[in-house]
């Protein structure tokens, strides 16, 4: 039979020199999985890559002083540095920023322009940057982005929209006639009711206001929207669309996408649409996980309670910190990190239930045998049972790791563990091996031991890159056809007799009460150069918004005139406009300002003030709005308007 493929992909990440144990959490779960599926014999594809365009990362870039491309290089060093650390054994590391990618959405996108999917119009509204989102003024949450509560920004220009509407209807008939497309089942029922049961509004899916991004082929000036560059990643990776699409034929469509629960609504609703649109296969499952929430809030960079990685790994071991991450959190729910429970873990299932199995087997047929264990067997009532739970728990794993249920995976694994610590505890070889008469049971109770950690060594290879080969030294268990997945449903399978080696300890216990006051340390450290490193940052990049000088040529550019104001009205449904009628020499302009927190209606009336007149005019409530009042504004955000009623300046006088 022909090896059945298996696509799998992650995110692709923004480029952040601080990816945090959060991110850690979604390349890690998505390599389990990997990991399991290659064990469970499939041809597996394994994607994972970097999001790299957008005005969040071009600003950041001007702002280290530096063009985009050549900041996201150097962050990706340090993106794949830790994967390394993890052990991600992705297949394949896709770049925005790869020609092969570029290339791909471009064609993507022409062929939904020619399709009449896209369209061009202008765009209006809010605009959350580091979330890369459009929201209307009504899905505001006090005038916040309501997925990361950060500040948004108005939004006015040219844009080519996907008609995202006309595929709502389709979507939900799909979600529902395929109840394993959307995972956990509730990320379902969130979508339906709250994004697709109401309505899709079309999608703005150009900018026109910054440069980093992929350029509409066919309308220079306009850069393809973030998101739709980066959906394409899971089919531009498999080279849809370009002279060699073997590997898209091969692997597409996906088996999972794994997400973390904000953007499902992107891989659930818009990366679907897209599909439809073009007339491709839809992948076969978006799986939504939970976030790492600390105290209460999700991890993350701009919080600054990030946890790094590396923190953890330094301390406990890339196995260790692999395992906390699956085991404790239910994988689809929000999950506290919490340092106690971390080293608890360790503890308790490493050290303890795990790695103490492991020792004092090696330990005991070192003691008793001289380090082989002979070949004699005397049956012991207890036997039966132990392998009868191997034989219930293994399906169980199977059962588990297919709906990617991580944790119960290991529950089930601990199962047998324990079920062995049990069996050595009923046995009692402290006891047999005092007897030279009872060396036929020692010799089988040992053999018991031994099988059972060598099925648990293959059933734990999904989760811990490194401890599986560890015990295979310690126990003598050859690596090949004794490790392989399918081997655990044979029980006796060690060789009759076989020679330990007993190694170093797998997982040190951990004395809590000071690992806890060490490790706070240690996180409060790198949190605190974390956050020092994030305010420079944004103090640069707040900077680099303004060009740093600018030539007299540049500023003879703006004309400045005086205006009288004649009339300065509230604006129904604005909290912050007033509408004002200015007279500049002959003419009689409306301009809308945002000065209604600082000036009551008609204060303003009478004063000569400062207008830019040549301001580009824009739409406001649905009405044109022709240049600008100057204000000077503190840092209350109170704001003062700039007068010329010192002199008494006829309206229409040039300023300069
Ligand atoms: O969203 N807990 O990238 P990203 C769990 N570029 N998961 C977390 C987390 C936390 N505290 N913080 C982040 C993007 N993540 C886009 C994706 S895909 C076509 C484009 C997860 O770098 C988050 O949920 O902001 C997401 O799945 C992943 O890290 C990457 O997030
Ligand atoms: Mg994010």
């Amino acid at each position: 039979m022909a090896q059945e493929k298996f696509y799998i992909t992650t995110p692709i990440y923004y480029p952040s020199d601080k990816l945090h144990i959060g991110h850690s959490y979604c390349t890690v779960a998505t390599d389990t999985m990997a990991r399991y599926k290659r064990l469970r014999g499939y041809d597996v594809m394994f994607l994972t890559g970097t999001d790299e365009h957008g005005q969040k990362i071009e600003r950041i870039a001007t702002s280290q002083g530096m063009t985009p491309k050549e900041y996201t290089d150097k962050i990706v060093l340090g993106i794949k540095e830790l994967w390394k650390t993890l052990h991600i054994s992705y297949d394949r590391f896709i770049r925005t920023t790869d020609d092969y990618h570029v290339k791909g959405v471009q064609k993507i996108f022409k062929m939904l322009y020619d399709k009449g999917d896209i369209y061009k119009s202008s765009y209006e509204g809010w605009y959350c940057t580091p979330c890369e989102s459009f929201f209307t003024e009504h899905q505001l949450v006090d005038g916040k982005c309501p997925d990361c509560g950060r500040d948004v920004e108005l939004l006015k220009e040219e844009s080519y929209f996907f008609r995202l509407s006309k595929y709502g209807d389709r979507i939900i008939k799909y979600m529902e006639e395929n109840p394993e497309f959307l995972q956990p089942n509730t990320r379902q029922n969130e979508m339906i009711s709250n994004f697709l049961k109401p309505g899709l509004e079309d999608l703005a899916v150009s900018r026109t206001s910054f440069k980093w991004g992929i350029p509409v082929e066919f309308d220079p000036g306009h850069i393809v929207y973030v998101w739709i560059d980066a959906l394409s990643n899971y089919i531009t990776a498999m080279g849809w669309g370009s002279d060699d699409d073997s590997l898209y034929q091969k692997y597409w469509p996906a088996d999972v996408h794994v997400v973390g629960k904000e953007i499902v609504r992107f891989h659930s609703i818009i990366w679907p649409a897209m599909l439809m649109a073009l007339d491709m296969p839809l992948p076969k499952q978006v799986f939504g996980h939970g976030w790492l929430i600390i105290n209460g809030g999700k991890m993350s960079k701009s919080v600054g309670n990030v946890i790094d990685p590396n923190t953890l790994v330094e301390r406990y071991g890339v196995d260790a910190m692999r395992y906390f991450l699956l085991r404790e959190v239910a994988f689809g729910q929000d999950g506290n990190f919490n340092n106690e429970a971390l080293i608890q873990r360790i503890n308790a299932d490493l050290a303890n239930d795990l790695g103490n199995l492991v020792s004092r087997t090696a330990g005991m047929i070192e003691k008793y045998f001289g380090g082989t264990l002979p070949a004699e067997r005397a049956a012991s009532p207890f036997d039966e049972d132990l392998k009868a739970t191997a034989a219930a728990v293994i399906p169980n794993v199977e059962r588990e790791m297919d709906h990617m249920f991580f944790s119960d995976a290991l529950v089930e694994i601990w199962n047998l563990i324990r079920r062995t610590n049990k069996y050595i505890d009923e046995t009692q070889p402290w006891i047999l091996c005092k007897d030279p008469e009872k060396k036929a049971e020692l010799a089988n109770a040992l053999y018991h031991v031994a099988e059972s950690i060598r099925i648990v060594s293959i059933l734990i290879q999904p989760f811990m890159p490194l401890t599986p080969a560890k015990i295979w030294a310690q126990m003598g268990i050859p690596e090949g056809e004794l490790t392989a997945w399918e081997s655990t449903k044979t029980w006796g399978l060690m060789p009759a007799t076989f020679s330990v080696q007993k190694g170093e300890t797998l997982f040190p216990r951990i004395d809590m009460k000071k690992e806890l006051v060490e490790l706070e340390a240690a996180i409060k450290a790198s949190q605190a150069t974390s956050v020092a490193n994030q305010q420079k940052a944004a103090e640069k990049e707040e900077e680099s918004k303004y060009p740093a000088e600018i030539t007299i040529d540049d500023f003879a550019k703006v004309q400045l005139k005086v205006g009288e104001v004649l009339e300065s009205k509230e604006v129904e449904g604005s909290r912050k406009l007033l509408r004002n009628i200015v007279k500049i020499g002959d003419e009689e302009r409306v301009i809308f300002s945002g000065i209604k927190d600082s000036y009551a209606p008609g204060a303003l009336v009478g004063k000569r003030v400062v207008v830019a007149y040549n301001l580009k005019p824009r739409k406001m409530m649905g009405e044109i709005s022709n240049g600008m009042i100057l204000c000077a504004e503190d840092a209350d955000g109170k704001l003062c308007v700039l007068t010329t009623d010192d002199k008494d300046f006829a309206s229409g006088s040039e300023i300069s």
